[in-house]
C-alpha cells in the first residue's frame, strides 16, 4: 500500500521508514501515526526484514513533534483517544522483536523524541538537538515521553527536559545515555545504515530474545528478569541458528543465519 505520509524502502534485509512532511518538520499528525502503525506491522510480518531504520525526512528535523496545528483543536475526550493511539503505536515499535534505529538528523521534540525513545538504538548526528517542549504548550508529553525518559536517564533528567522544555544538544544527550551513537552530520546515514546491517545479519531469534530480556528486565525484579533470560537461553538451543553459529565458530568460518 502506498502511504501519504511515510516512504518506505527496502535495503536488503534492511527497511527504511521515512517519516516524509518536511515542510512541517515530519510533525505527527494523526494520519501519520496511522501510517506508522500499518508500516511498523508490515516490518514485524515480513520474515526478510530483520532490521528497521526509522529516520525524517529533509536535513532539519528527525521529527518536530506532534501536529500542534491537529492538537489545537482537540477536545478532552479526542486528547486521550490520540494519547493511546501514540502510545499503542511507541509500544508496537518497542515489542517489535526486530531492531529499530532512530536515525536522528535534527530536531527530535516531543512527539519525534517519544517516537525515538521507543526505538532501541538511537544514533544522532551532532548537530541533533533533542527535547520534550509540550510544557510551553500548556500540556505534558502524552506518547509515552515521561515515563521511557524517566527509566532512560533518571529521573532528574526527566524532569529537567519536560519542566523546563528547554532542548539539549546530542553530546549532552549521549551524556544522559539517551542517544546511543553521536556522529558526524555527514556520516550518520552511513553509519546508522553500518549498524543496522550488522544487525540485521544476526541470528533474529537471539536477537528477538535480547530485545525481550530488556522489556521484561527494565520493568521487573532481577529474578524475575534472571529467570526470563534462563528460559530464553534455552529456547535458543532449539534453533538451527545456535547450531550454525557454533559450528561456523568451530569451523573457522561466518556463520549464515537463517532465521530458524
Ligand atoms: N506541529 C505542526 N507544525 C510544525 C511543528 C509541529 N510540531 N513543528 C514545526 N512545524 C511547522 C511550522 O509550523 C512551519 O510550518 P509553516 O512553514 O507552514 O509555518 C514548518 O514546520 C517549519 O517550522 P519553523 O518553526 O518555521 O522552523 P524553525 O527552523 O524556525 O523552528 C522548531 C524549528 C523545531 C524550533 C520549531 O518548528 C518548533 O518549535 N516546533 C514545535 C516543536 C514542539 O513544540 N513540539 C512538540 C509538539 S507536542
Amino acid at each position: 500500500m502506498a502511504f501519504q505520509n511515510l516512504l518506505t524502502e527496502d535495503r536488503g534485509a534492511v527497511r527504511v521508514i521515512t517519516v516524509n512532511r518536511p515542510d512541517k518538520l515530519n510533525a505527527l499528525n494523526r494520519a501519520t501515526l496511522t501510517e506508522l502503525h500499518l508500516a511498523f506491522d508490515q516490518a514485524a510480518a515480513d520474515d526478510a526484514i530483520r532490521a528497521v531504520v526509522l529516520r525524517g525526512a529533509g536535513e532539519k528535523a528527525f521529527v518536530a513533534g506532534a501536529d500542534i496545528a491537529e492538537l489545537a483543536g482537540l477536545s478532552a475526550v479526542q486528547a486521550r483517544d490520540l494519547s493511546r493511539h501514540g502510545q499503542r503505536l511507541m509500544s508496537k515499535v518497542e515489542r517489535l522483536g526486530k531492531p529499530v534505529i532512530a536515525m536522528i538528523g535534527g530536531w527530535a521534540l516531543g512527539g519525534g523524541l517519544e517516537l525515538a525513545m521507543c526505538c532501541h538504538l538511537r544514533v544522532a548526528s551532532e548537530k541533533a538537538k533533542l527535547g520534550l517542549p509540550e510544557i510551553t504548550l500548556g500540556v505534558l508529553p502524552g506518547f509515552g515521553g515521561t515515563q521511557r525518559l524517566l527509566r532512560l536517564a533518571g529521573r532528574g533528567a526527566a524532569l529537567e527536559l519536560t519542566l523546563t522544555g528547554a532542548p539539549i544538544d546530542a553530546a549532552r544527550a549521549h551524556a544522559l545515555g539517551l542517544v546511543t551513537r553521536v556522529v558526524a552530520p555527514d556520516q550518520l546515514e552511513a553509519e546508522t545504515m553500518k549498524l543496522a546491517e550488522q544487525l540485521a545479519t544476526l541470528a533474529p531469534q537471539a536477537v528477538r530474545a535480547i530485545l525481550d530480556t530488556a522489556l521484561v528486565g527494565g520493568e521487573s525484579a532481577i529474578d524475575v528478569g534472571l529467570e526470563f533470560e534462563t528460559q530464553a537461553f534455552g529456547v535458543c538451543f532449539s534453533t538451527e541458528d545456535m547450531r550454525e553459529g557454533t559450528t561456523a565458530f568451530l569451523e573457522k568460518r561466518k556463520p549464515a543465519f537463517s532465521g530458524r
